[in-house]
């Protein structure tokens, strides 16, 4: 199997120019600026004038599979995977987060179930270390032999997937050990715990409380503690869905104090803001995810971040929740809404449409912060997050041209809503391979059920 496209642009997180690439099976072999000598009659041609061709992109942070809040997210391994890859995502990290009742062996079990043979495109974990016990370190240790290099924690979701200080050392420690980096949700879980009871007892149930019981300082203090906790351990973190400024404000000083710690946002937080949860008749809901949706002021504090490089990736944290039939188990209650935003087949076009073609960022941080950053800090790079001999042919042939509308009523990702209903979008993905195969053209899913593989990644945070 071999593929030949020609005269694409190619953009990568440091180079840009005209080339031909020649894909050989699963892999790039050659890059250049007339490749057809190399063209069998069995070669698949693909014309890319007019286009970049990037390298695929890697979503860091999804929820294809998370039963949370008395339900499961919406997406299944194959109809999450073909969202993403629609939209230009051929990398996926799913979280893997046992509830506190299973262990980790378990969980990475149930995970593995959900996702072996389902999956379009390749996809990865990072295992959720939601309790730690005698048998934790030893189960660790197997999962991390097997090719999780990464772990997930929450300081939130208490009695859920949150874990408590001892909890968050021993983690720490073992991670330090294994070279592993840790990824983690950072809110104080009392504070919110606290504040929900208090507006529940004040009679306020409406989804717009759900940012009144986790502001700022919630999430800034759950980014403190976990700073002093990789400062005394050694260990280094990642900040999963950071959403304003006080907590990045904790990060980089505690950067500044040699913490190895580095610093995802979403989508979400760039584009949307609290307003939205505010919408009457249980509209809100649909906006409601945690950390919350913030005042409108964080976002340029966030796209300047991007820009000088203190934020390092953007996510979905994709968790697809129906506004019909499971956003409302929170109808008379707030804090038992289904939390969560989709966003997997649209971070792409949206992170272009808003981010480059107004001028937010340029193409090369585009392609960093949502792409090379990702398979750098999590074991990818190069095989993934580049363009270049060697490297898998996971490749978006861009148009800059296409001109259209996101909606629900057309979206491949499995849930009755989008936060983003009627937004235009100004590109999209015309051609995504997956290994060398084509998987998407136009818009549309054409690549294989079972094609995706699990990646087996190693530490490299020593
Ligand atoms: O609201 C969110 N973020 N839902 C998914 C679970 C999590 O905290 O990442
Ligand atoms: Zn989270
Ligand atoms: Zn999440």
């Amino acid at each position: 199997m071999s593929l030949l496209i020609k005269n694409g642009e190619i953009v990568t997180a440091t180079e840009r120019y005209i080339a031909d690439i020649f894909v050989e099976n699963e892999t790039i072999t050659a890059l250049g600026p007339d490749l057809s000598a190399l063209a069998t009659p069995s070669t698949e041609i693909i014309d890319a004038s007019g286009k970049y061709v990037f390298p695929g992109f890697i979503d860091p942070h999804t929820h294809i599979y998370l039963p949370f809040m008395g339900t499961y997210s919406k997406d299944t391994y194959t109809t999450g995977t073909q969202a993403a890859l629609v939209g230009g995502t051929t990398t996926l990290f799913d979280m893997c987060c046992p509830m506190r009742t299973m262990s980790a062996a378990e969980g990475f079990a149930t995970w593995n179930a959900r996702s072996a043979g389902k999956a379009c495109c390749d996809y990865t974990y990072h295992m959720g270390v939601t309790r730690f016990d005698d048998d934790t370190p030893a189960q660790l240790r197997a999962i991390v032999a097997a090719g999780v290099s990464s772990f997930k924690i929450f300081l939130a979701y208490k009695g859920a997937f949150g874990i408590d200080d001892p909890e968050l050392y021993a983690t720490l420690k073992l991670a330090k050990e294994l070279g592993v980096i840790v990824t983690a949700h950072c809110e104080n879980e009392t504070l919110v715990f606290e504040r929900q009871r208090e507006l529940l007892a004040a009679g306020k149930t409406d989804p717009a409380q759900h940012h009144e019981s986790r502001p700022p300082l919630v999430e800034a203090e759950g980014v403190h503690h976990l700073m002093t906790f990789a400062e005394l351990t050694g260990a280094s973190v990642y900040i999963v869905h950071l959403s304003c400024r006080e907590a990045l404000k904790n990060a980089v000083e505690a950067r500044l104090r040699g913490v190895d710690v580095s610093v995802e946002t979403l989508i979400q937080y760039l584009l949307i803001d609290k307003t939205y949860a505010e919408r009457p008749d249980f509209e809100g809901a649909k906006f409601v995810m945690s950390p919350p949706l913030r005042d409108a002021k964080n976002q340029p504090v966030l796209w300047n971040a991007l820009r000088t490089g203190l934020i390092q990736t953007v996510a979905t944290d994709h968790a697809p929740f129906d506004f019909k039939g499971q956003k409302p188990m929170g109808a008379a209650d707030f804090t038992k809404i289904p939390n969560g935003i989709p966003a997997l087949e649209d971070r792409v076009n949206l992170l272009y449409t808003y981010g480059v073609k107004t001028g937010k960022i340029d193409l090369h941080t585009f392609v960093n912060v949502a792409s090379t950053q990702a398979a750098k800090l999590f074991g990818l790079f190069p095989k993934k997050g580049a363009v270049q001999p060697g490297a898998d042919a996971d490749l978006v042939i861009y148009d800059p041209s296409y001109r259209g509308k996101i909606s629900a009523a057309t979206q491949v990702m499995n849930v009755d809503y989008s936060g983003f209903e009627g937004w235009p979008i100004e590109g999209r993905p015309a051609i995504v391979t997956v290994r060398g195969e084509v998987a998407v053209r136009d818009g549309k899913f054409t690549g294989t059920v079972g094609r995706g593989q699990f990646l087996k990644r190693t530490p490299n945070h020593f």
